[in-house]
């Protein structure tokens, strides 16, 4: 790690296969921001278990996201990758922020409040999810955390958290900052809403060919005809094509215009230019999911070189909060 640059950490909860959303949202400005701090991305197998309760797939996801991050180029030399469930610290951490949190304080937390609207039986460790996620960034004196709009709470409860135990046991945890990953816009998903695992409208990031085709025939459009002018602003197909299809953005954009493609065309194309850009993805993933062992080792060396910087944090814990004989 580098001397002088700003830790920056981030978590992925192993829930399911990412889609193009999760990519373009999240995990490619990862790969860029690992040259630009130190960087901890880690997954968040505890958190996940809040809802997730069948272990082949927890273990599945959990080594999935391990083989996506590596094959979408996070480097282990430069980052910090890890799972949670390695490092008792930071459970240990979540149980005495615990101790110093009120309940209607984390009545307040929004992920808490939808389950129970859903009239979802809402567990323990979902009412708690923000107490954990607290553990995770605080124990490792994380300066920023990169969050969208869903997570800002979140570190909201992180940087309460930290003051009130500062203040209570005297200065402690530093209090980490937002970075707002630069605006890209929501990816819209086949049926024109926001692409999202719980909505099952995406486009997986490492599908094949053959399902990237029927993915991207079926995106829903309006129903102008060939030869009508067409609003590429107000189409899913294009919004698609800003991600995939840069050099022939223009082109497409003035054919919209003018009324001189149709959607089948323009989906014909959107589906080439995708397959084009997964396929070494695709390839990468695929060798590394044939050697798994690369992926669980670079997990494991993660974990030792996490397991130890936590423990200096936690004797200054333990000693602070007057466990520690
Ligand atoms: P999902 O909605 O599919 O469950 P998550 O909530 O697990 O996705 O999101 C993981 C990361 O991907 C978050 O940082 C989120 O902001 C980003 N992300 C998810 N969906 C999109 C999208 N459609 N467009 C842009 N970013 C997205
Ligand atoms: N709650 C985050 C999500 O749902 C995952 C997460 C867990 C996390 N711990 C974290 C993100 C710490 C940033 C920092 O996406």
């Amino acid at each position: 790690m580098g001397i002088g640059k700003k830790l920056l950490l981030s978590g992925v909860k192993p829930t399911g296969r990412p889609h193009i959303g999760n990519y373009f949202g999240a995990m490619k400005q990862f790969v860029a921001l690992q040259s630009e701090y130190d960087s901890i991305f880690f997954i968040a197998d505890y958190h996940a278990l809040t809802t997730l309760h069948d272990p082949v797939k927890l273990a599945e996801y959990t080594l999935g996201v391990a083989l996506d991050y590596l094959a979408i180029g996070l480097d282990p030399k430069r980052a910090l990758i890890f799972k949670q469930s390695d490092i008792p610290a930071h459970t240990e951490l979540a149980w005495i922020f615990n101790c110093i949190t009120a309940m209607p304080y984390l009545l307040r937390g929004h992920a808490y409040k939808d389950a129970e609207a859903k009239n979802e039986e809402v567990t323990v460790g979902t009412f708690d999810y923000p107490m954990l996620m607290a553990a995770d960034i605080l124990l490792y004196d994380t300066d920023v955390v990169p969050v969208g709009q869903d997570q800002k709470q979140h570190l909201e409860f992180a940087r309460d958290t930290a003051e009130k135990f500062n203040r209570l046991f005297g200065e402690t945890f530093k209090l980490p900052e937002p970075h707002i990953v630069s605006e890209v816009a929501a990816v819209p998903g086949l049926d024109g809403r926001k692409m999202s695992k719980s909505y099952d409208n995406t486009i997986p990031l490492f599908a094949d060919d053959d399902e990237i085709e029927r993915l991207v025939m079926s995106i829903v459009t309006d129903s102008k005809g060939e030869r009508e002018p067409k609003d590429p602003a107000a189409d899913t197909v294009f919004a698609l094509h800003r991600l995939v299809s840069a050099g022939q953005l223009d082109e497409l954009k003035k054919r919209y215009e003018e009324g001189t493609i149709g959607y089948k065309e323009s989906k014909e194309i959107l589906a080439e230019n995708m397959k084009k850009f997964a396929a070494p993805l695709r390839e990468k993933r695929r060798e590394l999911e044939e050697k798994p062992e690369y992926a669980k080792d670079a997990l494991a060396q993660g974990a030792e070189v996490a397991r130890k910087k936590s423990e200096e944090k936690m004797k200054e814990v333990r000693r602070k909060v007057g466990v520690a004989l």
